[in-house]
């Protein structure tokens, strides 16, 4: 690949070409117009709008978690990146919901997706999923998407993925892609778990750093069962990142996992002082308590009910819920994806009243100036108007 000091060179040497090309190009009547139907051809490919997927197989993981193979009922699958997600659309009970679910297969592995389903508490949907699911049923869905990816240019080349529960899904492809190519990368992967019975993939991960010396598997349990155990227990602190990997500064954090475990994650990397830029963090979906999200009114409890009046519509909405979730229940339907305040695919204007937001909400400068807000991450704090 040329580096970047040769691309800019070549674009100053060969700019004058291309441009001399592009004006012979439009005088000999060259058929620009179709040109852009061609490239919309190849945006629909590369990111089509819509995907629809068939459950393959279905392998029970743990007692708590299954993983899923899903292939496309038209044969083909958008290329993704190591730690992206697909967000699969489904109904229940009349509702219309969707969950983004992390790739946990091999970007080189093109023709099928795998993704962990987990139980969590309060989740219907994984719920949903666990019990219900069977081979066969074909679900819609749309990505890949997601940021939470290696970057060769900002990220440095040893990698310490913190993981808990399903959080695992994102590291598993990650590393199948870095160990299957080769790269010249170093991964520790720590491991957080209840005991071993929960740990997904964990033969799996074991085989694996036994048979790579660039990568290194630590579990770490907090409630382990088996007294034989040679894993280390308790949780990912400070003092267990230092122990495991040493010098902080030599490499970039990636967090994955339930927000307690993110959370108290931080905190151990904010005391080793890992800078804020050396950390990658993913965060599925709203988080259950947004009551403990910095910034929430302490005076709400989350459990008023506000009214949203949407169009010549009003609904009722718990605060401690979002607005897309209040929209879904009411069976109104808004565009979205990552449901973490990340892809502005859920925008809504809002017109009247207050909501809270945390902290971290992709908000465009154009959106905080004209009102429009992410109804994933949105929180009614007052009865609300907002237009679609
Ligand atoms: S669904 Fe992506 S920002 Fe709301």
């Amino acid at each position: 690949m040329p580096s970047l000091k040769d691309t800019i060179i070549s674009s100053m040497v060969n700019g004058p070409d291309v441009l001399l090309d592009r004006m012979v190009g439009t005088r000999n009547g060259r058929d620009y117009a179709a040109d852009r139907f061609k490239t919309r051809d190849i945006i629909n490919k590369i990111h089509p709008q819509k995907l629809h997927l068939k459950v393959l197989e279905i392998t029970n993981e743990t007692s708590i978690a299954k993983t899923i193979r899903l292939i496309s009922t038209n044969g083909y699958l958008p290329v993704f990146q190591a730690g992206q997600y697909i967000n699969i659309f489904l109904e229940i009970d009349g509702i219309r919901t969707s969950r983004p679910y992390s790739i946990s297969s091999s970007p080189k592995r093109s023709e099928e997706h795998t993704s962990e389903l987990q139980k969590i508490p309060t989740g219907f949907v994984s719920d949903y999923f666990l019990d219900k699911v069977k081979v066969g049923d074909i679900f819609e869905a749309n990505g890949p998407a997601g940021v939470f990816h290696y970057n060769p240019i900002f990220h440095k080349k040893k990698s310490v993925f913190l993981a808990g529960g399903s959080g695992i899904t994102p590291f598993m492809s990650m590393t199948k892609e870095i160990l299957e190519s080769g790269a010249d990368r170093e991964i520790h992967l720590i491991y957080g778990s209840r005991d071993e019975d929960v740990t997904i993939f964990h033969n799996e991960l074991a085989n694996l750093a036994k048979n790579n010396s660039n990568f290194k598997y630590h579990l770490v349990l907090s409630e382990p069962n088996n007294k034989d155990c040679k894993c280390k227990t308790g949780f990912i602190d400070d003092k267990c990142i230092k122990e495991l990997i040493g010098n902080v500064d030599e490499y970039t954090f990636y967090l994955c996992g339930p927000q307690i475990m993110t959370d108290f994650c931080m905190k151990g990397l904010n005391t080793l002082n890992v800078p804020h830029n050396h950390i990658r963090r993913e965060v599925f979906g709203s988080r259950q308590d947004i009551q403990n999200e910095e910034g929430w009114p302490k005076e709400f409890t989350g459990n008023e009910i506000f009214k949203i009046t949407v169009n010549d519509k009003v609904i009722n909405a718990k605060a401690s819920e979002s607005i897309l979730i209040a929209l879904e229940r009411a069976n109104i339907r808004v565009n979205v994806c990552c449901r973490s305040g990340e892809c502005s695919l859920c925008r809504i204007k809002l017109v009247g009243g207050k909501v809270f937001m945390p902290r971290g909400v992709a908000l465009r400068l154009t959106d905080t100036k004209f009102g429009y807000i992410h109804s994933c991450k949105a929180y009614p704090i007052s009865d609300i108007e907002i237009r679609l």
